[in-house]
Parts: C-alpha cells; structure tokens; sequence
C-alpha cells in the first residue's frame, strides 16, 4: 500500500520508521511518502493560512497549496487513491472503516490545522479520487496530524505480512464486536493474585465459554452502546 501525508509538520511522522509499521516499509509492503504543505507555497512567509470569509474566529487553511500538493502526488501516482482528511466533523473511524480501508492500494492523508481547511479543497480533491472526513472521536484535536498517525497505525496492522501472526489480530477488541477477554501469563500467582484457575484447566470449551462471558460483561460494564438494546434491558 501506498501513503502521501500532507503536513505542516511532516516530523510528526517520524515516528513511522519505528516498530511494526517501520519494519513494514523497510519490507516495501508500506511505502510511506510524507510532503510538507508549505513547499507548495510561493510567497516568502510560506503562508498557508488566512482569515475566514464572513468573520469569526480563528484561521482557516488556504486552498491553493492544497491543490498544488494533492495534484502533485496524484500525478506520480498510479491508481486513483482515497483522500482521508481528519476532521471532528467527519464520519466515525471504527475498525470495520480501518478494515475497508487497508484494502485500498492508495491512500492519501491531508492534515489540517487552525479552524479547518477551506471548503473548496474537498470538492476539488474529489476530482482525484474517494474523499473521506473522518473524526477520531468526539473531541477536539490542534490538528489532523495525531489523528492521521492513529489511523495509519489501525489501518497498516491490517495489511497481510505487517503484523507476524494474523491470528492476533482475529481476537481483538472490536473485531466481534465486542471488548476483548482478559489475559494472563506466568506467573500463575502473584503479589497474591491468582489467575482465573479455568484458565490452567486445560479444558479448551470452557476456556473459550469463559472468555465469550469475560467479554459480554465488560462490554456491558464499559461500552454498553456496542451491544443490541435488547440484551443490556434485559439485565436491568
Ligand atoms: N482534528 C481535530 N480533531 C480531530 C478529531 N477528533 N478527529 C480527527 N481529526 C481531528
């Protein structure tokens, strides 16, 4: 899979050459391209910000260097790709969507900061390809960027051959729909706490029943919202 992030701050990124994801690009599985926005400014500030038409607060990102920068990835790129701009005004970024994403050949993510990008951008961007806003959740990050290394984290562990053992990822919170189990290891004691004893039993049904309970009543406890209406009344 290919990725273009375009940034203000491109170091941000930096961190993509460690870990998983790092030994994934030294793979070539992930080719990891990360362009700064104010190279595609032409005045002696490097401006990429202005104030908002019809007042307010705060400054909105220009559409210029914008245009400049997703035209010139999209020129030396060889599908059209998916553009995701993170944004609290967009779609919810589940794990089905980091799912339905890491099939993509292209994905090109476009960081916005101050009060947003100008409006424009996205309409013009959907000429290049799929345009997605997307929100990490409900709250208010300085800028796309920390959301966007999120995403490609959830969204490259899901490319076959980027984490080593695929079955780890079929156990996970949020791929049944549910939070996952508790786990433990060695030692079977300690500081006085035992682990669950079904656990050493050796006995493979029970185990896998009493994980299946462990995750319903966390996901009660915890993230009622992910299960069906029905079976959280029915407890009360
Ligand atoms: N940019 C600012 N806040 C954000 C959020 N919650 N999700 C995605 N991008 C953002």
């Amino acid at each position: 899979m290919r990725i273009d992030v375009v940034s203000i701050f491109p170091s941000f990124f930096d961190v993509l050459e460690v870990s998983l994801l790092g030994k994934a690009r030294g793979r070539g599985i992930l080719d990891v391209r990360v362009h700064d926005l104010r190279d595609h400014t032409h005045d002696r500030h490097r401006t990429v910000d202005d104030s908002p038409y019809g007042g307010g607060a705060g400054m909105v990102m220009k559409p210029e260097p914008w245009g400049e920068a997703l035209d010139a990835i999209v020129a030396d790129a060889a599908a059209s790709p998916t553009l995701i701009f993170p944004s609290p005004a967009g779609e919810r970024f589940t794990q089905s969507l980091a799912r339905e994403l890491s099939t993509r050949e292209h994905l090109v993510f476009g960081c916005g900061r101050y009060e947003g990008i100008d409006e424009r951008v996205f309409e013009e961007a959907a000429r290049l390809g799929e345009v997605r806003l997307v929100s990490l959740g409900d709250y208010v990050l300085n800028g796309g960027e920390v959301a966007a290394m999120a995403m490609i984290e959830a969204i490259g562990r899901l490319i076959p051959g980027v984490v080593g053992n695929p079955e780890s990822l079929v156990e996970e919170s949020h791929e049944d729909g549910l939070l996952e189990y508790p786990s433990y290891t060695k030692p079977s004691s300690w500081r006085g706490r035992d682990v669950p004893p079904v656990l050493l039993s050796g006995d493979h049904g029970r185990i896998a029943a009493w994980r299946h309970d462990q995750q319903v009543e966390r996901t009660r406890a915890r993230r009622p919202d992910l299960l069906p209406a029905e079976s959280v009344d029915a407890e009360e």
